[in-house]
């Protein structure tokens, strides 16, 4: 299928998979992966079947926060590349039938920004404004108690203007001013900068900070915040979702929909209950919040058709969902619930109704690699250690084979990789049996059936640790029961059907020839029920 016969909303029937560039694939034996690194994987994105690639910031930056600083919005770093080798990537990338998506950093720059360098000169300069300055309080100190995400105060003294800057990150990732006409306008000439180069769709970063209250008012003590990091022991209700900061996302989308059929999906946060609020009601605001109940989840059958529901019923009439099981801010899915469930957990993601969102390596069960103490980088860790936040252990390289530097690279890679007998795509690639082929035979019959495309989701209950629905489409039923005890159950189909898929692979297209099935302990079918 061509690009453009999926349509404008291409993305409902998408499956979208994040790459981190600097951990895929090294090309030139620096260490670190490139653009020529993801261009020369493309065989493999296709042979997996995904259809959108989400790339983590690819920009100029000193790279403090992965590139979540940025020092150049419409420059490529040369540890990536250069924009040529960018425009083959799209080109190529395209050609193949998968869409780029980038990330997109509007609530802060590196502090090694042009903008930022001029604003911090003096109170008068022309961009003075584009950052969130403010006086010291009364004794000298920060103007209010808003705290770092990245620990300590958010406001950070700046000599030369004799006044504190604003940061929701990083000391050295100012936040810019949303309030300043011309921040929104320059931020929106960098959209249009790559959405002229053929980019498919934008990942917000950070999309619920944009604004923060304009009287400074301190943040109120977290009530819960026994044993929690120190950045999270107050509750940020003056820095965090605030009203103003949905007005910057419809500003955000009305620059995305002046090029039709480009996606916007972004960062959100807080709890279930408030994600409708991100699609938008008069105006419009994203195409697809990112939703990751399924991770924040306990792994049983209640507990998910509970999370399940509740996401559900959070969604405005007429907004698609999304579901995500992995991300380079996320402690990897297999590390928690083990390889087995695993595959339950890559049944479920690509049968319930609506876009899902992987993170490259979850598809061969990728679990956390250990980092020793001497080679951390995530600054996250390092300001707040001892807290298990550390973000290293799921930004390892890419496992490709099983030599010693996985196929990533053949210098030093930029974070250890695992030791050997750890999974790797070659060696899954060449077994039929294997979780990386069950993600494929998944995507393929996803992208294949229309029930598991675009069919009404329907809620069975669930029984004895099954978690059990149903997508339907006109005449057509499927069936998904995914077995999450380790003991064998019964399951009534209430009709006849055929397996479809199995999580055990030798049960793949069994015929059923009553309508009660006896699931394996840990085990997941789809079953097509007939008409
Ligand atoms: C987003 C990114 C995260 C980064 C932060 C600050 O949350 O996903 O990786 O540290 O923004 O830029």
């Amino acid at each position: 299928m061509t690009l453009n016969a999926m349509g404008d909303e291409w993305w409902r029937t998408a499956t979208i998979y994040e790459v981190a560039p600097i951990s895929f694939q090294d090309s030139n034996g620096d260490g670190k992966g490139d653009l020529r690194g993801v261009l020369s994987r493309i065989d493999y994105l296709k042979w997996l079947g995904i259809d959108a690639v989400w790339l983590t910031p690819i920009y100029q930056s000193p790279f403090r926060d992965l590139g979540y600083d940025i020092a150049d919005y419409c420059a490529v770093d040369p540890v990536f590349g250069n924009l040529d080798d960018f425009d083959r990537l799209v080109a190529a990338l395209h050609e193949a039938g998968i869409r780029l998506i980038l990330d997109f950093v509007p609530n802060h720059t590196s502090s090694d920004h042009a903008w930022f360098f001029e604003s911090m000169r003096s109170r008068d300069n022309p961009k003075a404004d584009w950052y969130i300055w403010a006086d010291a309080a009364d004794n000298g100190g920060p103007p209010n108690n808003w705290l770092s995400r990245f620990g300590g105060s958010a406001w950070e003294w700046c000599e030369a203007r004799g006044q504190y800057y604003y940061h929701s990150f990083l000391v050295e990732q100012p936040d810019l001013n949303w309030r300043n006409p011309q921040v929104r306008a320059a931020l929106a000439d960098v959209m249009r900068f790559w959405l002229d180069r053929g980019v498919d769709g934008l990942r917000v970063d950070a999309s619920a900070v944009l604004i923060k209250d304009h009287l400074l008012r301190d943040n109120p003590p977290n009530p819960e915040a026994k044993g929690k990091p120190p950045p999270q022991r107050d509750t940020p209700v003056f820095t965090d979702d605030r009203p103003e900061t949905m007005h910057c996302i419809e500003f955000i989308r009305e620059v995305i929909d002046e090029y039709p059929g480009r996606l916007l999906c972004g960062e959100v946060q807080g709890k279930t209950d408030r994600i409708g609020h991100f699609y938008g009601n008069e105006r419009p605001r994203l195409h697809l919040p990112l939703n990751f109940a399924l991770l924040d989840s306990a792994w049983d059958a209640l507990s998910l058709q509970a999370t399940i529901d509740a996401y559900r019923n959070a969604l405005p009439k007429g907004a698609w969902p999304v579901w995500v099981i992995g991300g380079h801010d996320k402690q990897r899915v297999a590390s928690k619930i083990g390889q087995r469930q695993m595959r339950l957990l890559a049944m479920l993601l690509l049968t319930l109704k609506g876009t899902p969102f992987f993170y490259m390596g979850d598809e061969i069960g990728r679990e956390r690699v250990p980092i020793p103490p001497d080679r951390v980088r995530d600054p996250f860790e390092k300001l707040v250690p001892g807290y298990g936040l550390c973000r290293d252990p799921e930004r390892a390289p890419m496992r490709w084979d099983d030599s010693p530097k996985g196929g990533f690279t053949t210098g030093e890679p930029w974070l250890p990789l695992e030791h050997d007998g750890t999974p790797n795509v070659a060696q899954q690639r060449g077994d039929r049996d294997t979780i990386l082929q069950l993600f494929r035979q998944l995507i393929a019959l996803r992208r294949a059936h229309p029930c598991l495309q675009y069919g009404e989701q329907e809620a069975i209950p669930s029984r004895h640790d099954v978690l059990a629905f149903r997508r339907v489409a006109g005449d057509r039923k499927v069936l998904i029961v995914l077995n999450l005890s380790n003991e064998p159950r019964k399951w009534d189909c209430r009709g006849h059907g055929r397996i479809l898929i199995a999580t055990n692979p030798d049960r793949r297209t069994e015929r059923l020839e009553k309508p009660t099935v006896l699931l394996r302990g840990g085990e997941g079918l789809i079953i097509e029920i007939d008409a």
